[in-house]
């Protein structure tokens, strides 16, 4: 915008000063030329009432600027030089002038912009031309003309460059509030803006932003204590019910066979009860930062078949383990990964694709260049043979207590919805990321991104 502004401005303060110069200079040239025309046109009538030659009387005459005269006398033409004859003179301007009017008239002649001045003179029947040429005139103007663009051009420049650092300089503060804004939304709580000491408004903001950032942060964290002492609780109270459980489970000969309905439901909702407090206290960890990571190096081949079989241990009955493949790029990939989530990753993943996919079909480990295309990653991914997960469910299956279409169909009351979103958690902390698409079958596949530690050990092929 000052750019734009300092060209508005320096175009229309130079186009109004070229016009002006050039309406002044023309106007003053053009007034000499007829003044100078009209003495020249007296002396001419002296010359012819005294008898001298056309010839003596064109000669004697002054030619200021270069000028040259052609005579028209009784219907005769005498041309003052050899170079500028009648025929440069225009047809009307030449009629008008021997019928008793004078006129002027701007002509360009041989590529030179001229004058010409006709002046009748009656008393001896004669019109009197001159022509001016009016070519160092045009000259100047042009220099004129190209000096002014091109102090347009550097004030536009000028502008421009004062314009880029002025609204650098007093956006600067907006664009740091912004990315201290994407940070916190990112998850870093600790974000803070630099306090401005030298700007009162800024200071306010910055101070504000601040107070805001400390008061969510506050809220995050008690509530996720709220949620993790909630858990705490609920574990002594749970522990006993179990232990009491066991014991009526261990004389169910006793009991009549409503009694021992009644006891078989209550045992699966107390383990369904016990594993939710148990994902929820996982969760309120790491929402409020407490959560332990051991992170260890291991190679990505041996992680993931390590982990399927650990996860295909808890599998439902009739359940058959899903196919490894890793691809022998990235089987040796070293991952920074602490192993007891990845392996809990893996299973809430089998045990999905158990429940909701018919068993999980296969698990490909394959390289993968990552977003930015800086890092290299590995994908693992767990496909079934199931109905999928549609495409408006592929973010809310990620949400906590979030339970799905699949889920609803087949009626399992065993589930929490918390599967996923503990997924999502534990792929997080190992600096990952999940995501669910299909196999081209249809089937779910859900995909696990993590970062490898040191890609030298490992080449695309
Ligand atoms: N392999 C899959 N195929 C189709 N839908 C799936 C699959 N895995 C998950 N879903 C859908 O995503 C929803 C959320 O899964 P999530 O694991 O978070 O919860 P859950 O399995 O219902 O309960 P929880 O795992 O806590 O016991 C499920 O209810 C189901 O609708
Ligand atoms: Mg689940």
């Amino acid at each position: 915008m000052f750019g734009l502004g300092a060209l508005v401005l320096s175009m229309s303060m130079g186009g109004l000063s070229y016009f002006t110069a050039r309406h002044f200079l023309l106007n003053e040239r053009h007034n000499t030329s007829v003044q100078q025309a009209y003495v020249n046109a007296s002396l001419i009538r002296t010359y012819l009432h005294s008898g001298s030659s056309k010839v003596n009387a064109l000669g004697s005459l002054a030619s200021g600027f270069g000028s040259h005269s052609v005579l028209f006398d009784k219907g005769k033409w005498y041309p003052g030089s050899i170079s500028i004859g009648q025929s440069a003179i225009p047809r009307q301007l030449r009629a008008l002038v021997i019928s008793g009017t004078p006129a002027t008239q701007n002509i360009t002649l041989d590529g030179a912009p001229q004058i010409v001045v006709g002046i009748p003179v009656p008393s001896v029947h004669a019109a009197y031309f001159e022509f001016f040429d009016v070519s160092d005139l045009a000259h100047t103007l042009q220099v004129l003309a190209t000096t002014l663009f091109a102090a347009g051009l550097v004030t536009t420049l000028l502008g421009a460059a004062v314009g880029r650092s002025a609204s650098g300089r007093s956006l600067r503060p907006l664009s740091e509030v912004s990315d201290a804004a994407v940070a916190i939304a990112g998850g870093d709580l600790k974000t803070r803006l630099p306090v401005a000491s030298g700007d009162p408004d800024l200071a306010g903001l910055t101070s504000s932003f601040n107070y805001m950032v400390d008061q969510l942060g506050e809220r995050i964290e008690r509530e996720a204590r709220f949620t993790s002492d909630v858990s705490h609780e609920l574990r002594s109270p749970l522990t006993t019910l179990s232990a009491s459980l066991d014991v009526l489970e261990s004389g169910q000969d006793q009991l009549s066979p409503r009694s021992a309905r009644a006891l078989a439901l209550l045992s699966a909702d107390l383990h369904r009860f016990q594993r939710m407090v148990g994902d929820l206290l996982e969760i309120s960890r790491s929402d409020s930062g407490s959560a332990e990571i051991w992170l260890e190096e291991v190679h990505a081949g041996e992680l993931v078949r390590r982990s399927v079989e650990v996860g295909s241990r808890t599998l439902p009955k009739g359940v058959s383990p899903p196919n490894v493949t890793v691809d022998p790029a990235v089987e040796s990939a070293q991952l920074m990964v602490d192993k007891r989530r990845f392996e809990r990753v893996i299973a809430n993943l089998l045990e999905n694709a158990a429940l909701y996919g018919g068993g999980a079909r296969s698990v490909k480990v394959t390289p993968r260049q990552s977003k930015g295309g800086s890092a290299q990653c590995v994908v693992v991914a767990v496909e079934d043979n199931g109905p999928g997960v549609s495409r408006q469910e592929r973010h809310k299956v990620f949400e906590r207590f979030y339970r799905g279409q699949a889920a609803g169909q087949r009626g399992t009351g065993t589930g929490t919805g918390l599967g996923l979103a503990l997924v999502a958690e534990h792929v997080r902390l190992l600096k990952g990321s999940v995501w669910v698409d299909d196999t081209p079958g249809g089937g779910a596949r859900f995909n696990v991104e993590l970062p490898v530690a040191d890609s030298s050990e490992w080449s695309s092929t």
